[in-house]
């Protein structure tokens, strides 16, 4: 059994035609090849996606940068998981930190989760806050990470958390070994992810930030979006030839 983890904005969705493309090749592998989604949006909105979009249902939701695993068909909660975010994570000294950064503008409610406090940057593209606040929590031995992703949106969740470390524990669980599992994204905040030490790939329309922070053996695809997916899949020789 394979893995693909892939983010959904700007990779998985964002071109309806290349999607309808990667449901039909993924059809008949997927009794071979497992999907997740890991993804800064919440449950609820990733269950919007599949259902408004073609994404197809995958076999597991890993939301809010990893910071819950929810396994389908029932969509049951990692507890495992969930409790090992929350061992020295302090929401509040966290939320009470970035309140004193006037740039950072916080995000809906919806946005917001247990072991993730999200922001946008004012002026968008002003990325100097991201350093600010990182050299603070080192300062001050807060145990949180500072995620900056699309020149626009920062998060804030537990230094044990985060899209790799949530994949690790998945995999993991599933008994598989790395030579298994396929990363794709497309921002800032993939990042971790891509270096798990997996098969890794970016699609062709990755955002700048990604660009020159990605080591060397992560597979660039020339394709955009799901297309770029699909080229990934092919690369690591999963789907045949294309
Ligand atoms: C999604 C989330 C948002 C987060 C962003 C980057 O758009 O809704 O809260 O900041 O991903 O991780
Ligand atoms: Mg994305």
């Amino acid at each position: 059994m394979n893995l693909l983890a892939t983010d959904l904005d700007g990779t998985l969705i964002g071109d309806h035609d290349a999607l309808q493309d990667f449901v039909e090749c993924m059809a008949p592998a997927r009794d071979r090849i497992l999907i997740a989604y890991v993804t800064g949006r919440s449950l609820r909105s990733v269950l919007s996606v599949i259902e408004n979009t073609a994404a197809p249902v995958p076999d597991f939701i890993l939301p809010g940068l990893g910071s819950d695993i929810y396994r389908a068909p029932s969509w049951d909660s990692d507890w495992t998981w969930h409790d090992h975010l929350s061992r020295d994570w302090d929401r509040e000294r966290v939320v009470s930190i970035a309140r004193q950064y006037g740039s950072l503008v916080p995000q809906p409610l919806e946005n917001q989760a247990i072991h993730k406090v999200s922001f946008h940057v004012r002026p968008p593209g002003c990325g100097r806050v991201v350093e600010d606040i990182r050299d603070r929590f080192m300062l001050e031995s807060v145990p949180a990470k500072v995620v900056y992703s699309s020149g626009r949106d920062v998060d804030l969740i537990p230094l044990r958390g985060g899209k790799g470390e949530a994949v690790r524990h998945l995999v993991r669980h599933l008994g598989l070994t790395m030579d298994r599992v396929l990363t794709v994204g497309d921002s800032g905040n993939d990042e971790d992810m891509l270096r798990l030490g997996c098969h890794a790939a970016v699609v062709a329309n990755a955002q700048a930030e990604l660009h020159g922070n990605i080591p060397g053996h992560v597979y660039r695809a020339r394709s955009s979006h799901a297309a770029g997916i699909l080229e990934a899949l092919h690369h690591v020789g999963w789907l045949g030839e294309p």
